[in-house]
């Protein structure tokens, strides 16, 4: 069966990024895989504490993270999955902090400080990441690229859907809020969002049809 799990990197539980993510998630099970998603904003961790156990040679914890905190179960979880779905809005032009500390936690484990930069993929797991943002559509395109070909490297094959100019609060009067085009907003909400709903659904189907490949 092929194995995947949903990081939610939004605190709002129900709103773009988890929408999004939810969409990449029923693509991959349409193909047959199984999974949750998690939301890193329910659970308490730290990022990567230096602790350098998962380099030490001969150690218990060689390759893996060795903190004990409410991520350690997830970060086992996500190293069996096949297919990984990584979803954040954009805060202050980067994934959300929750999201940071969580990739910190990813990744160190695969590097090494070898001089060959060997590294230690348990298995290569397809990676299909979701971001919402406030700004237009091709505003961070750069910055994807770059996550992506992070992963790329850690992890294995990765790409992204977006969902860009989303709709933050369901009434705007609310709040300290005029510089945006509120009907532009909800025109989007109501006919551009669900064509990247399906963006993110063929984005969880394609994952999984290429393991099947592997
Ligand atoms: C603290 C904070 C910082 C943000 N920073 C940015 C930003 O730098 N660029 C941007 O395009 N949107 C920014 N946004 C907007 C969110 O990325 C956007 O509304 C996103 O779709 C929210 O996702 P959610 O509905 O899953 O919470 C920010 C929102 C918050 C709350």
């Amino acid at each position: 069966m092929i194995k995947v799990l949903a990081i939610n990197g939004s605190p709002r539980k129900n709103w773009n990024t988890a929408t999004m993510l939810d969409s990449a998630l029923e693509g991959a099970m349409s193909a047959g895989a199984e999974g949750r998603r998690i939301d890193l904003y329910g659970l308490t961790y730290t990022g990567c504490v230096s602790c350098f156990e998962c380099k030490r040679l001969e150690g218990r914890n060689f390759g893996k993270c060795a903190v004990k905190d409410e991520l350690q179960p997830i970060l086992e979880e996500a190293s069996h999955a096949d297919v990984l779905l990584l979803g954040s809005p954009i805060y202050f032009n980067d994934v959300t902090g929750m999201m940071r500390s969580f990739l910190e936690r990813l990744y160190f484990p695969v590097l090494t400080y070898t001089k060959a930069h060997t590294l230690i993929r348990e298995k290569i797991r397809q990676v299909g990441w979701v971001f919402t943002t406030n700004a237009p559509g091709d505003f961070y395109k750069d910055f994807y690229s770059q996550l992506c070909a992070g992963s790329e490297r850690l992890l294995g094959p990765s790409m992204y859907v977006d969902a860009s100019e989303t709709l933050q609060f369901t009434d705007y009067s609310l709040y300290a809020a005029d510089m945006f085009d509120v009907p532009a907003r909800r025109d989007r909400r109501e006919n551009v969002f669900p064509q990247d709903r399906k963006k993110a659904e063929d984005m969880g189907r394609k994952l999984a049809e290429a393991v099947k490949r592997i």
